[in-house]
């Protein structure tokens, strides 16, 4: 057996043989296909990239039809037990899971980056008070490019692992303080004696206390959200960081681009699109109502569906039992009843069966934060916090890859041809 492909151009009666690498075809070498030596070659056309490979990667493995998630081989509902967010951090900037003195140096060394440079409380201060988080969380990511010159030597390794550090000590510091600048409270300094999530809370929620002291099921229930979302392979704010990254620039400006990427409602900004509009159904007995006009396509299901998962999310069943775990301390969130209606009705309709749709990651995370205190704004950024992880670990693989290329995909270019400006164009 060849691990080749035999393609036949019926245009031109030619056969090509293409190499099979990994079970995949190089794109490129569709190029060989040609009706005659002026043509450009063949492509490949794949809009939404819905069968395109844009990179080789080792850190996540996703098998979207058995409902599988692994961090570097290990099983994301393992991790979700037994780890940490920042050894999780670890394992996937690393590849393995820290030792305890690896653990215990990188949680110092990562904490060594959690304050942020002074002027960036001015800069905050300009934000309407009404801001969308997102866009102050955006912006101020972008803004931490202008203090670190040196980020911009992006070919150093030394210098990407320490902007990488830089990121993930600071984006709680910035979350925080974007949510206590649009409550008018003051800024509280991080404590580097509290756990990244316990320090998060404290920023998050000091008021004249000496010291916070999160609820340990709070702050746990936070760390395994965190873990969760730290990395989801090639989705869309992870492509948008590679492309980004790929013209080499640093990785303050690249980390924001990808954030701007999560905004929107059909990837992390589903979270608070979720909670609008379990409140905008309100009670279990109009949630059949809601369906019907899913089903007609006058709406979207928010926090269903995927475009890997043709399973149910593993994240999403690990999050609805965190949620339970919340509840028995802030109280039951009422719209729990409404989501699980909905997921009840969903899972045996044939709509949702037919088209695989589950329930997926932002479907219940929105209920624990809500419960948490986090304002609904508030929730994308809480998804923007660990995933940075997950952009700057792929973001670093990408650097070293031998097959390191600047993002430039083709077109398929239907448009007119060539035509002249007529003199009175305006008359
Ligand atoms: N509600 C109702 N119908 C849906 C939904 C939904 N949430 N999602 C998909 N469908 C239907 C589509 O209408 C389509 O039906 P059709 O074949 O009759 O036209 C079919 O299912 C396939 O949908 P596509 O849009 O082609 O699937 P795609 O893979 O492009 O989209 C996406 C995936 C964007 C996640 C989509 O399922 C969606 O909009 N979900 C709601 C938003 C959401 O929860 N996003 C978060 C995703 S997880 C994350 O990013 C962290």
């Amino acid at each position: 057996m060849s691990d080749t492909l035999t393609i036949k151009d019926n245009r031109t009666g030619k056969d090509y043989e293409i190499d099979i690498v990994d079970g995949n075809i190089s794109a490129k070498d569709l190029r060989q296909i040609k009706i005659n030596q002026g043509d450009f070659g063949m492509m490949s056309y794949d809009p939404g990239f819905m069968n395109t490979a844009n990179c080789t990667s080792r850190i996540t493995d996703l098998h979207g039809s058995e409902g599988i998630l692994r961090y570097r081989g290990y099983p994301i509902e393992q991790l979700a037990e037994k780890s940490t967010f920042l050894d999780v951090v670890y394992l996937l900037f690393n590849g393995d899971l820290p030792n305890r003195q690896e653990s215990s140096d990188w949680e110092e060394r990562l904490t060594h980056h959690t304050m942020i440079h002074e002027k960036t409380k001015s800069f905050l201060k300009g934000f309407n008070y009404d801001a969308h988080p997102m866009g102050v969380f955006i912006s101020t990511v972008a803004a931490l490019s202008t203090f670190y010159p040196d980020a911009r030597n992006v070919d150093d390794p030394d210098v990407r692992l320490l902007q990488a550090c830089r990121l993930i000590g600071k984006t709680p510091t910035i979350a925080s303080y974007a949510y206590r600048n649009s409550r008018g409270l003051p800024f509280i300094y991080p404590d580097n004696d509290l756990s990244y999530t316990g320090n998060f809370l404290n920023m998050m929620y000091r008021m004249v206390e000496p010291r916070y002291q999160a609820h340990p099921v709070l702050e746990r229930a936070l760390d395994i959200l965190f873990i969760l979302h730290a990395d989801h392979e090639q989705n869309c704010s992870t492509s948008a960081m590679r492309n980004i990254a790929s013209s080499k620039a640093d990785p303050f400006v690249s980390v924001a681009g990808a954030a701007a990427a999560l905004y929107g409602p059909s990837h992390g900004g589903a979270n608070e699109a979720v909670l609008n509009m379990l409140k905008e159904i309100g009670t279990k007995d109009k949630v059949a109502d809601y369906m019907n006009r899913c089903k007609d396509g006058e709406l979207r299901l928010m926090g269903f569906g995927h475009r890997v998962y043709k399973n149910y999310d593993p994240r999403a069943r690990i999050v609805k039992k965190v949620a339970e775990e919340v509840f028995e301390v802030t109280g039951r969130n009422p719209l729990i009843d409404v989501a699980m209606e909905l997921e009840r009705i969903a899972l045996e309709d044939d709509y949702f069966v037919s088209r695989k749709l589950y329930p997926n990651v932002d479907f219940y995370s929105g209920l624990i934060y809500e419960a948490m205190g986090f304002p609904m704004e508030a929730f994308t950024v809480l998804f923007a916090i660990p995933r940075t992880a997950g952009w700057l670990a792929q973001w670093m693989e990408q650097m070293e890859d031998p097959e390191f290329r600047i993002a430039r995909p083709r077109q398929n270019y239907q448009g007119p041809g060539e035509r002249h400006v007529p003199d009175d164009y305006k008359s």
